[in-house]
């Protein structure tokens, strides 16, 4: 049975209409991309998933569960987990607070201690700066921060959106092998990345969406191959 299986998803931002036709479909323990150009729909489709914005039409299923029309907090306990674009960190608070933020529901706080130890475990320098404003820490230690949060929920399914947004370029490795270890463990990632090239060295398999419909679906073999997503997306013609 697949983990989550979106069909045929509508969503509008007020009157404005933003997905009019997204299908995709994960299978437990893939990694998946979620390609397109800015304004596509990338993550208005995380979002959706996440139950941020109602939809319009279509089904989402987690786990052969419908969970089209469910709150938010209780897909969150079904373990779906958002490292939101922009990381949207309380930057006041400290880097503590941020990640306990991530485990308020009853069972995931119940794993706070544990959570924690692992969270610092995967990036040491949260731990040492464990105390500090969220909103000192250079762009890379913020998007660990996100990710931890995340990770604190114990999601099942981690939804990424731009995690190397705003990350120096000798971090960007760092964050790519905390996210390989994320895998490693059994966790199912669906990945959105503006770096094609970037996506395809981490992804099973992609999804490309235009103009808030899906266009394309590809092993990261068959779009590399691909001719015209060549020419659209990796610089190729
Ligand atoms: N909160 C909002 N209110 C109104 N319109 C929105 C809102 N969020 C997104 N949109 C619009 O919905 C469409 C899809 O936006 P979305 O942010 O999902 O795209 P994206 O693929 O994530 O783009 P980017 O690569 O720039 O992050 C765009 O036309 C955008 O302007
Ligand atoms: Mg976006």
């Amino acid at each position: 049975m697949s983990l989550l299986n979106v069909t045929n998803l509508a969503v509008a931002h007020g009157p404005l209409q933003a997905l009019w036709d997204i299908s995709l479909k994960i299978e437990p323990g893939e990694r998946i991309g979620l390609l397109g150009a800015n304004g596509a729909g990338k993550s208005t489709t995380l979002g959706a998933i996440v139950g941020y914005y109602p939809t319009m039409g279509g089904r989402i299923e987690f786990d052969g569960c419908d969970i089209t029309s469910d709150p938010v907090p209780s897909r969150l306990a079904r373990g779906i987990g958002l490292v939101p674009e922009g990381r949207r960190l309380f930057t006041d608070m400290s880097v503590r607070e941020n990640l306990e933020m991530g485990a308020y529901l009853a069972q995931p706080r119940k794993q706070l201690a544990q959570s924690l130890a692992q969270v610092y475990a995967m990036f040491p320098v949260l731990q040492t700066k464990s105390a500090q404003a969220a909103g000192t820490l250079s762009g890379g230690q913020q998007q660990m921060v996100a990710i931890g949060r995340a990770l604190m929920s114990r999601p099942r399914c981690l939804l990424l959106d731009e995690p190397f947004i705003g990350v120096a370029p000798i971090i960007v490795q760092e964050v790519m092998a905390a996210l390989r270890d994320i895998a490693q463990q059994g966790i199912t990632i669906l990945l959105v990345e503006q770096n094609t090239h970037r996506a395809l060295e981490f992804v099973d398999r992609a999804y490309v969406i235009e103009n808030g419909r899906s266009v394309l679906e590809g092993t990261r073999d068959q779009l590399l191959n691909d001719k015209s997503f060549g020419a659209k997306f990796l610089g190729l013609d």
